[in-house]
C-alpha cells in the first residue's frame, strides 16, 4: 500500500472520532463551529452526494462561504479536487467522480469561511459503505383471483445501471387497522404476489431497496401505497 499505516491511524482516527460525532445533516452537538457532514451514494457509481450544517453559534455569525474539497486517501499531500457546489454558499457538494472498490477511503474537507476566519471538517467514506438508494417508484396493486394481490413496482430512477448494480427489495404490508406490518423479502424482482389476502380488508404496502450485494443500507420506505377497492370475494 502506498499510505505508510502509522502515519495513516493517528490521522484516520482523528477523521473517524469527527465522522461518529456527526449525525445526518440537522443532527447533534459536533465541535464548535465545523460544519457537520453527511454523504451517501443513492447515484452508486456516478456520484456521491455530501451535505452538512452548522452548529448554531453562541454569536450567530454567518459563514459567507463554504470550500468544499476532496481526495482519495488520507494523507494530506495528495492532490484534491473540488467537491462540486451549485454555489458557494451552498451546504452541499458533488464528488463527480467514483473509484470503485478503494482500498483507501475519500477525504472529504468542507471548510467554512467566517468573517473571522475558517473552520474545516474531514470526513472519510469508502462509496460502496455509503450507498443508500432512493426508494422504489410507482408502487402499484394489482387484485388478482384467487385472493391474491400482485405489488409492481421500478427502481428508483436515481440508480443509474440498475442492469449492473442489481438491486433487491423489501417489502412491508400491512391490514387497515392492524398494528403491525409483516416484512417480505428479499426479493430479486420488481413485483410480488401476496397471497390470501383478505376480501373487504384495505391493505398499506411499501417497498425498499438494497444493493443486492448488501453495501450500504436500504433505501428509505417508499411512502405507502393502499388498497382503492376491496379485493375479490
Ligand atoms: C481543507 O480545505 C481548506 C480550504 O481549501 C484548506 O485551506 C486546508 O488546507 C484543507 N485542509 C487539509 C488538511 O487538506
Amino acid at each position: 500500500m502506498a499510505e505508510s499505516a502509522k502515519a495513516m491511524a493517528p490521522r484516520l482516527l482523528l477523521a473517524l472520532t469527527l465522522w461518529v460525532g456527526c449525525s445526518p445533516c440537522c443532527g447533534r452537538e459536533g465541535a464548535a463551529t465545523q460544519p457537520r457532514v453527511r454523504c451517501w451514494a443513492s447515484r452508486y457509481p456516478i456520484a456521491v452526494d455530501c451535505c452538512w450544517t452548522l452548529p448554531p453559534a453562541p454569536h450567530p455569525t454567518r459563514p459567507t462561504s463554504f470550500i468544499a474539497t476532496y481526495r482519495l486517501g488520507v494523507a494530506a499531500q495528495r492532490e484534491s479536487w473540488p467537491c462540486l457546489q451549485p454555489t458557494p454558499e451552498a451546504t452541499t457538494c458533488t464528488v463527480p467522480d467514483i473509484q470503485m472498490f478503494s482500498i483507501v477511503p475519500y477525504v472529504l474537507n468542507v471548510t467554512a469561511v467566517h468573517p473571522w476566519g475558517v473552520s474545516s471538517s474531514f470526513v472519510p467514506f469508502v462509496p460502496e459503505h455509503i450507498i443508500k438508494p432512493d426508494p422504489p417508484e410507482g408502487v402499484r396493486l394489482s387484485p388478482l383471483p384467487g385472493q391474491r394481490l400482485w405489488v409492481q413496482w421500478e427502481p428508483p430512477q436515481s440508480w443509474p445501471f440498475p442492469e449492473i448494480f442489481l438491486l433487491k427489495y423489501w417489502l412491508r404490508y400491512k391490514r387497515h387497522g392492524s398494528a403491525r406490518f409483516r416484512l417480505v423479502g428479499p426479493i430479486e424482482a420488481t413485483s410480488f404476489i401476496l397471497r390470501a389476502v383478505r376480501p373487504h380488508a384495505r391493505y398499506c404496502i411499501q417497498v425498499a431497496a438494497q444493493d443486492f450485494t448488501d453495501y450500504g443500507e436500504s433505501s428509505d420506505w417508499s411512502l405507502p401505497t393502499t388498497t382503492s377497492v376491496t379485493l375479490g370475494k
